[in-house]
This record gives C-alpha cells, sequence and structure tokens, in this order.
C-alpha cells in the first residue's frame, strides 16, 4: 500500500518536508520520550525568551506518523508561552493535520509528551539554586 492511500496530504506533506528538525545548542529544555510498544523515540529541544517557546526543534526515529505530529507539534508550539505551550493535547495535533488513520492515533502522543517533558526541564533548570549547588525549595 502506498502512503497516499494511508495518510491524508497535510500528514504525507510534513512527513515530506518535516519542519523545525535538528537539534537546539544549549538548548533551554530538552525532552525525550519514548513508545515502549512500536520502539519509536522523539527528542523536543526548546529555546525560551520572556516565557515564550521562541525556537523549537525536534530529532526522531520513527514512523511517517510520527514525523508528521512531530513536526506540527513544533509548528503549534512556536511562539506560545510555556503554559500554551504545556496544554497543546494529541487532539489539537490530529485536528492540525486534518485526521490520522486510527491505527496511527497513538503516534500523535509522542510529540505534546516531549514537548511537556521539555518545558518541565526547562522549569527544574530555571528555579534557583542555593550556594551549595542545591536547588531551592522555593
Ligand atoms: Fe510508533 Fe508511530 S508507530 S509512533
Amino acid at each position: 500500500m502506498s502512503y497516499s492511500m494511508f495518510y491524508n496530504e497535510k500528514v504525507l506533506e510534513h512527513f515530506l518536508n518535516p519542519r523545525n528538525v535538528g537539534e537546539i545548542p544549549d538548548a533551554d529544555g530538552v525532552g525525550t520520550i519514548g513508545d515502549p510498544t512500536c520502539g519509536d523515540y522523539l527528542r523536543v529541544y526548546i529555546r525560551v525568551k520572556d516565557g515564550r517557546l521562541v525556537d523549537v526543534k525536534f530529532k526522531l526515529y520513527g514512523c511517517p506518523a510520527a514525523i508528521g505530529t512531530s513536526s506540527v507539534t513544533t509548528e503549534l508550539a512556536r511562539g506560545k508561552t510555556l503554559e500554551e505551550a504545556y496544554q497543546i493535547a494529541e487532539e489539537d495535533i490530529i485536528k492540525a493535520l486534518g485526521g490520522l488513520p486510527d491505527q496511527k492515533i497513538h503516534c500523535s502522543v509522542l510529540g505534546p509528551a516531549a514537548l511537556r517533558l521539555a518545558i518541565l526541564d526547562y522549569i527544574s533548570k530555571s528555579r534557583p539554586q542555593t550556594p551549595d549547588g542545591q536547588q531551592s525549595e522555593n
């Protein structure tokens, strides 16, 4: 079966021309997640300025749907506040792509999950440190 019989045009377009692929050197936050059932694996990098995601990039080992959903996750997240980006859900990704085949819905979980982990990583790194290098509870 060809991909075009399975995925809609928008998914195929993101699969063939994924946006924001790569790493951000010295990223402000990094989130990594894998799907143990299929072995696909996604890492998301974020750059934060004044509480907004000014850059979002990803690297992935995964299926066409994971490539498309990761690509669109980075597009949706760019320019958003940390809080807005944290709220991006798999339904938003599927909607932005105009739908996914039922058996590929699970692939849309990776993007938002890795993005949330990257945001949490940023937040944990930006907590004030005590003089002995420990993170403050405040
Ligand atoms: Fe694993 Fe698509 S089959 S994320």
